[in-house]
């Protein structure tokens, strides 16, 4: 989760803006895509969802994710997970609605990045969530939230969680 190598530090991630261009945007998943060239803007404006920008040096956008507030219910944890909480019926959590990087970059550890990026921004909020949560839009997205040590919640297997208390001591480390 550090950006060593050079090319992933001449990387950016803004709040998306009226500047940034979305109009080509390519992910290989048409869905969302399509959020991200029609719906997004609605969604910040409403507050419905934050959204970001990967850019590369000369103001491409390479990629996109949106946070939202969310909950959990203890019960949709995995029993050793939910074990280790207080007994409220939900706890508080950040939803990683969507993430996607332009098919143009994938493989360059864009995806990677922009994730580090969204559990960064998710530790350093003043407002408490106990874990994120992802939506996996399909097999190929579940993979790679499993790659990045996520796991599925119990019964609804497309959705997967990574608690922040797991999370802080990565950032820790790398001094991030
Ligand atoms: C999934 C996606 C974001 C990955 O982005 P990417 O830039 O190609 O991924 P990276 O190059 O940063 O890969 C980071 C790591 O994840 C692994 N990885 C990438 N895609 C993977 C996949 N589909 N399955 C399993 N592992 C995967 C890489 O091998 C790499 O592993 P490493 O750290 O051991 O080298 C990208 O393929 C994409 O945008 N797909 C379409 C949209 C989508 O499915 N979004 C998911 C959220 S709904």
């Amino acid at each position: 989760m550090t950006a060593s190598d050079p090319l992933l530090r001449s990387l950016r991630v803004d709040v998306l803006g009226p500047q940034h261009d979305r109009r080509h945007f390519a992910s290989g998943v048409d869905a969302l895509d399509r959020y991200f060239q029609t719906q997004i803007g609605q969604d910040a404006r409403k507050n419905i969802a934050a959204p970001f920008v990967l850019l590369l040096p000369d103001g491409t956008v390479a990629g996109y994710y949106t946070l939202s507030a969310t909950s959990v219910h203890l019960a949709d944890l995995p029993p050793e997970t939910a074990r280790k909480l207080p007994r409220y019926p939900v706890v508080p959590a950040t939803l990683l609605g969507r993430l996607a990087v332009d098919r143009r970059f994938h493989g360059r550890g864009y995806g990677g990045y922009l994730l580090a990026d969204a559990l960064r921004r998710c530790l350093r909020s003043e407002i408490a969530s106990f874990a994120v949560i992802v939506d996996a839009y399909d097999d190929n997205a579940h993979r790679f939230y499993e790659r990045m040590s996520f796991l599925a919640l119990p019964d609804t297997p497309r959705k997967l969680f990574r608690p922040l208390a797991d999370i802080a001591p990565l950032f820790q480390e790398s001094g991030a």
